[in-house]
């Protein structure tokens, strides 16, 4: 059975208490019908976690971090554990994401850590994947989504604690996307690896596509093999591009 599709909103560092009028609106647009074929998540910045988790009680919309530490707690000022998340209400974080990966030298390892702190408070650990423009012009994409897959995700994934985001770092923020084979591609190689690592389970873990998604390609991209929703950046701020995005499931 195919996994159930998930449209996940990362609102990166943007959004204040009166954007929690868009997730009000989410709320209000997310009818019995698309309830029926999609779940919704919204991943403020950690200082609207807990006002988001209010805001969107009720319904059904999941909130999520974007990040934790792989401590619970500790002398570590400005962090945010993942128990600290689940205590605000989230259900699931963002960990690994590009930028994470690129201005704070997230490692492959940092990242594994962070998804397992995550899992064991009871998150589901969102994992981000994806080559650069380089990695990609140099033939290497598939070589390094396998790598940061088999050393990003802990052991043990299962569609409870694991959902796997490709977000080619190039498509992120610029308007540009793969094709629809290339995304087709690279989601075939972390289904495969995923099953193949983690046993039959794994065909149930939801894999999302990142990078540009918008309203116009929502469609053909949430129409692709293996792809199961999307972790959507720029276009999840506003809830009419957001809910614009989670009826390509309608
Ligand atoms: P954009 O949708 O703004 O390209 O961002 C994608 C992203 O990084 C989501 O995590």
């Amino acid at each position: 059975m195919a996994p159930r599709p998930l449209v996940a909103g990362n609102w990166k560092m943007n959004g204040s208490r009166a954007a929690l009028k868009e997730l009000a609106a989410m709320a209000e647009g997310y009818d019995a019908a698309l309830r029926a074929k999609v779940d919704l998540m919204i991943c403020p910045p950690a200082p609207l976690v807990f006002l988001a988790s209010a805001a969107a009680l009720g319904s059904r919309i999941a909130i999520g971090g974007q990040t934790c530490h792989p401590e619970s707690s500790g002398a570590f000022t400005g962090e945010v554990s993942a128990a600290m998340l689940a205590d605000a209400g989230a259900s699931a974080v963002i960990v690994g994401h590009s930028e994470r990966r690129q201005y704070n030298r997230e490692t492959d390892a940092d990242v594994a850590a962070r998804a397992k702190a995550a899992i064991a408070e009871g998150l589901t650990a969102i994992v981000c994947v994806g080559e650069t423009q380089a990695e990609r012009e140099a033939g290497k994409a598939l070589a390094v989504v396998a790598r940061q897959l088999g050393r990003s995700v802990p052991e043990g994934a299962t569609p409870q604690t694991v959902i796997v985001a490709y977000e080619p770092v190039w498509a992120i923020g610029t308007g540009l996307t793969p094709t629809t084979d290339d995304v087709a591609e690279v989601h075939a190689l972390i289904r495969k690896r995923l099953v193949s690592r983690h046993g039959r389970q794994a065909a149930g873990i939801r894999l999302l596509y990142g990078g540009s998604v918008k309203p116009a390609n929502a469609k053909d991209l949430m129409g692709v093999a293996d792809v199961d929703g999307a972790l959507v950046g720029g276009a999840s701020l506003k809830a009419a591009d957001f809910l614009a995005i989670a009826a390509a499931f309608r």
